[in-house]
């Protein structure tokens, strides 16, 4: 398996490449949604990518996970090049991935501390005193104190929210992954989320964090790269500063939630 083409630093930020995509293209029958995607993501970083409904952020994250496979180009986690895999060795890479989910996704049936136990239990045989120890770092990591023992139904939006990032670190993985985390919050919760992203990131320097996000307003303050997606390409990268500073009419367009500029509703 040749890596010799893959980039080793993220031009942005100057640190490590931990995920890589070349030239990915991807079509669901008719629909080419993908047109020859490159992104560079940095490790240890947060990377936000932003775009229109529709334009593939949630394909472009799909394939990272391995659960779709590019029509062309290459895809690398780490220097495993996931093109070149089978099934079962994508799902293998998959485990190194923790994804918070719009919908938390949690168990209904299962109180908070099962929840967050859950991937745990399934893939890692510990004691039951190391799970208990895990859980409970986790449960005060995201505020959740004092709520162990209810049940998805007794929480609140935001509660759940955080059960579910809390269920995603809960076996350390590599990558975190959220796909509009804050999508159908009210402000407050939606500045509560933003916080914890940017504390999750603080509090696990390795961690590699891609966040899909609409919010004009987290990207600004919790991206440490930004990637905007347009039509299946990257038609912008840069810091936060390079976006606020930016003339671009797209730029300008989507920082204002303009209806006047290039991109027609
Ligand atoms: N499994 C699939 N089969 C067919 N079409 C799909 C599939 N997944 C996504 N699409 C289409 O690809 C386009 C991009 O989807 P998506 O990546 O979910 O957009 P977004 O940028 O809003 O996350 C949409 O038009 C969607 O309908
Ligand atoms: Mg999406």
């Amino acid at each position: 398996m040749s890596t010799g083409e893959r980039p080793d630093v993220d031009p942005v930020t100057g640190h490590p490449a931990a995920i890589v995509y070349q030239d990915v293209w991807k079509a669901f029958g008719p629909h080419q949604i993908l047109r020859g995607l490159d992104l560079v993501v940095p490790r240890g970083r947060v990377t936000v990518i932003i775009g229109r409904s529709g334009t593939g952020k949630s394909v472009t994250i799909k394939h990272v996970m391995g659960l779709l496979r590019p029509d062309k180009g290459r895809i690398w986690v780490g220097d495993d090049e996931l093109t070149a895999m089978s099934d079962r060795e994508l799902r293998r890479v998959r485990l190194r991935f923790g994804i918070v989910f719009q919908q938390a996704a949690l168990f209904d049936s299962m109180d908070v501390f099962d929840n967050i136990a859950f991937p745990l239990r399934e893939h890692e045989r510990l004691k039951e005193a190391q799970v208990r120890e895990r859980v409970m770092a986790l449960i005060a990591q995201v505020g959740l104190r004092g709520s162990e023992r209810k049940v998805p139904s007794e929480l609140s939006g935001g509660m759940r929210k955080r059960a579910g990032l809390a269920r995603a670190l809960v076996r350390s993985p590599e990558f975190l992954l959220y796909d509009e985390p804050t999508t159908g919050l009210d402000p407050i919760l939606t500045a509560a989320m933003d916080k914890l992203i940017a504390d999750t990131d603080a509090a696990h320097p390795d961690l590699t964090s891609l966040v899909i996000s609409h919010d004009m307003h987290a990207v600004l303050s919790i991206a440490h790269k930004i990637v905007m997606l347009n039509e299946g390409v990257v038609v912008h990268e840069g810091t936060p500063d390079y976006f606020t500073s930016s003339d671009d009419p797209l730029i300008r367009q989507f920082l204002a939630g303009s209806l006047d500029g290039p991109m027609k509703v």
